[in-house]
């Protein structure tokens, strides 16, 4: 188990430190900006869909190493993936890291649409501050694919 931990560990200290898709995209026809109320920080998202698909994503903003490694997850995850799929792994990643969902209940973990290195921050549940940190990039990019444009995503 604590090798579980120890990994997990690395992986959110990796995204932290060299998050993936770092950057403004241009083009992007999506945008959205997330802020947590209780630290200040934020960031934004820019989004280029396409028939439906993300094609790119990608993320600015500054924010503690939680914050910043669940965005480059996020983005990582999400290439590709059509808004609905999008919207299934943040209800399942925002199930897990609130605890409403066992992650042991994730049968589809590692299938395609499971949650994958995102598993490593499902420790949060225990933290409630954290859990806000999770979940900013997620809310962000919710307000992005539903063309909220600027407005300010307050995490609950
Ligand atoms: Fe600000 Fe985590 S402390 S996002």
């Amino acid at each position: 188990m604590s090798d579980l931990r120890d990994l997990y560990q690395e992986v959110i200290l990796d995204h932290s430190k060299n998050p993936r898709n770092f950057g403004h995209i241009d083009p992007a026809n999506r945008e959205a900006k997330g802020h947590n109320p209780l630290c200040g920080d934020q960031l934004r998202i820019w989004v280029l869909m396409e028939d439906g698909r993300i094609r790119d994503v990608s993320f600015e903003g500054r924010g503690c190493a939680i914050s910043m490694a669940s965005a480059s997850m996020m983005t990582d995850m999400l290439k590709g993936r059509t808004e609905a799929e999008a919207e299934e792994i943040f209800n399942r990643f925002h199930a897990v890291v609130t605890g409403e969902q066992d992650i042991g209940d994730d049968a589809t973990e590692d299938a395609d649409g499971g949650l994958g290195k995102l598993r490593a921050l499902a420790g949060v549940r225990d933290y409630p501050m954290r859990v806000k940190c999770a979940t900013l990039a997620w809310h962000a990019l919710k307000a992005a694919l539903e063309n909220k444009g600027e407005s300010t995503v307050v995490t609950e």
